[in-house]
């Protein structure tokens, strides 16, 4: 891992969490990155939105960082159900993901909608995440490269540099299955995904890559030293504290 690059471990808790538990988890999170020396990695946690205000104040002061899941590309307006990045913002959050293919597929993101978001997210002043990964079909025809450059160059909004943008390689097939690719095949997607940001950013090689899916404690060191892998983004693992710490302790050894 580059030092140039600070690692960034991300906790996507999905649609988990009444107000108690939440507020224990985050809380064990916070204490744990409170009491830890490891140095210069970053920890988010994206709650549902309506515990964002609540985990903001749980974890503040311990350096943990809070974000979105997801917002709608405008500021606001008749959007019933929605949540737009300044809401965020408000809430208490400084980060947002985008693109995350449950949404790709529950909610039919398209790569043009992804990158109004990311741009919403600029915007009210949010760092978004943008995540792109291929399905198993697309990887069992030999498409994956192809699939994640061209999410990649529909979902990047103009104008992105490596302090506006963090970009989360998922795979679709491992997330929340147990399954991930081999870290060469981690890392031949990260190498390909930082050539084609070449072409969108005046800086790719500090873009900060994530690598999602199925990543516990046990695998993340191992998944964490890949080549051009920046940090991770974490579902099910996220929502126990102590995995979640076993997670962010190996990425500042990875
Ligand atoms: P998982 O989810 O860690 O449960 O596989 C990852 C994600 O969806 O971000």
């Amino acid at each position: 891992m580059t030092r140039s690059r600070r690692p960034l471990i991300a906790g996507n808790w999905k649609m988990n969490g009444l107000r108690a538990d939440a507020l224990a988890l985050a809380k064990a999170v916070a204490d744990g990155v409170k009491r830890s020396s490891w140095g210069d990695r970053e920890v988010l946690i994206c709650p549902p939105a309506q515990l964002i205000g609540l985990v903001a104040d749980a974890v503040r002061g311990s350096g943990v960082l809070v974000g979105g899941q997801d917002c709608h590309p405008a500021a606001n307006g008749a959007h019933t159900g929605d949540i737009s990045a300044e809401m965020l913002r408000d809430a208490g959050a400084g980060h947002v993901i985008v693109g995350h293919s449950e949404r790709r597929t529950d909610c039919g993101e398209t790569d043009a909608i992804v990158r109004a978001k990311a741009e919403a997210a600029w915007r009210a002043g949010l760092l978004p995440i943008v995540c792109i990964g291929e399905t198993l079909a697309e990887r069992e025809a030999g498409r994956t490269l192809a699939v994640l450059e061209s999410q990649l160059k529909g979902s990047m909004p103009v104008g992105a540099t490596a302090a506006r943008l963090v970009v989360a390689y998922e795979p679709v097939w491992a997330i929340g299955t147990g399954k991930t690719p081999t870290t060469s095949e981690v890392a031949a997607a990260h190498a390909h995904i930082r050539r084609v940001l070449a072409g969108l950013t005046p800086d790719a090689g500090l873009v900060r890559l994530l690598y999602g899916g199925s990543v516990k404690g046990s695998n993340a060191a191992e998944l964490l030293a890949a080549g051009d892998v920046d940090g991770a983004l974490v579902g099910g693992a996220s929502l126990k504290a102590d995995e979640f710490l076993a997670i962010a302790k190996a990425a500042q050894s990875g």
